[in-house]
């Protein structure tokens, strides 16, 4: 199969595309290099035989030179959940990113009769209802005290509140959800999205506000400053954590029967793709950890609340479980032991992704 992959020398892209070359598969993709640090993957992956176009999704003519495709897995974005609102990018400019990419990548969909597989988030679900959740502190994070509306101690299920405010970025991926189901059910290819939690690995570009578990690890290896930024600037605050190569494993199985038999079509289009209530730790916590591997640091207190901040977020993903049979492999353990790794390997790596 010939797959195009939107902002394949990303972390996620990077790894599905590595990933689905080692499984036979054609890939090609374009990234503008607009995330710091993205450009070192070109040569990663164009050594594996990715054939890769400097390009950018915002305009049509970046797509116009690839043909033949199966399958558009849609992994460009600005993923932070302060783009727009940082300084850094402008409202505008996020959503030429994030929405209207995906528009032109649903275009090529059609063009070429190929299928989407949308890289969404957990930032789709609403702020309001997560911030109601009710919750207490155990063992140095926050868990949840009794059940919400679809939400369990297994997380948030697909069920939860998409109520604003989500987020500008939420909102980006929330429309861009509903613009793709939309081609798909219009123009006859199939739709897959992928409602991902917080994703981590050796190689992300960390930053505070986007790729968090790399960001803390490898600050505490350099003796960086970190801060536990509101809730009283106590770390509480609690995500789970999955690999892109467990996500790999669900893609392969999306674009595999969907594409083979279109039986997939009864399958639920959108599923939560998370690490779940087991890989779920909290800021705290991961400084536990670091002190173990890296020995003892020092983290501030900011008690200034940031916007958009959540206090818990764990995904249920047991629908892509009973759907798919997929379930996530790699511990939240491994997945910090390979980025402290990684650290140690990279002392520059901070400097790099912050750009
Ligand atoms: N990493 C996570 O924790 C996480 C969680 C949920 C969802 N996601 C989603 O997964 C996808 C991949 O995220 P990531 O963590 O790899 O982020 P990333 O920033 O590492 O990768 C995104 C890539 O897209 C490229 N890009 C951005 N805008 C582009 C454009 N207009 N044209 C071409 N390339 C462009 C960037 O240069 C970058 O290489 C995103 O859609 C993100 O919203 C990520």
């Amino acid at each position: 199969m010939k797959i195009f992959i939107s902002g394949v020398c990303g972390f996620v892209g990077s790894e599905l595309a590595l990933g689905l070359r080692e499984a036979g598969h054609e890939v090609c993709g374009c990234d503008n290099f607009s995330r710091p640090g993205s450009e070192l993957n070109k040569p990663r992956i164009e050594s594996a035989g990715v054939d890769f176009s400097h390009g950018d999704v915002r305009r049509e003519e970046a797509l116009e030179r690839f043909r033949g495709i199966d399958w558009v897995i849609d992994a460009a974005a600005n993923p932070s959940v302060l783009a727009g609102v940082d300084g850094r990018t402008s409202s505008r400019e996020l959503l030429e990113h994030n929405l209207w990419g995906t528009v032109n990548l649903l275009e090529l969909c059609k063009r070429e009769s190929a299928g989407m597989v949308l890289l969404s988030t957990s930032r789709v679900y609403s702020i309001g209802a997560l911030c109601s959740l009710p919750v207490k502190v155990s063992d140095g994070a926050f868990v949840l005290d009794e059940r919400g509306d679809a939400a369990g101690p297994r997380g948030v299920t697909e069920e939860f509140s998409t109520d604003a405010p989500v987020s500008l970025y939420g909102a980006s991926k929330l429309a861009s959800e509903q613009i793709a189901l939309e081609y798909g059910s219009t123009f006859g290819f199939p739709v897959w999205v992928n409602r991902c939690g917080v994703m981590s690995g050796a190689g992300q570009f960390g930053r505070p506000d986007q790729g968090i578990f790399s960001f803390w690890i490898h600050s505490w290896a350099r003796r960086a400053p970190l801060k536990y930024i509101g809730f009283g600037g106590t770390g509480h605050q609690v995500r789970d954590c999955l690999h892109p190569r467990d996500l790999l494993g669900l893609v392969v199985l999306q674009i595999g029967r969907a594409g083979a038999s279109r039986d997939g079509r009864a399958k639920p289009r959108v599923v939560n793709v998370g690490g779940g209530a087991d890989s779920a730790m909290s800021l705290r916590q991961l400084s536990e950890w670091c002190e173990k591997e890296f020995g003892p640091g020092t983290v501030a207190a900011d008690l200034t609340p940031r916007p958009f901040d959540l206090p818990w977020v764990v995904l249920d993903a047991s629908k892509a479980e009973d759907v798919w049979g997929w379930r996530p492999g790699i511990s939240t353990a491994r997945i910090c032991a390979e980025i402290a790794e990684h650290a140690r390997e990279h002392p520059e790596w901070l400097r790099i992704s912050a750009g």
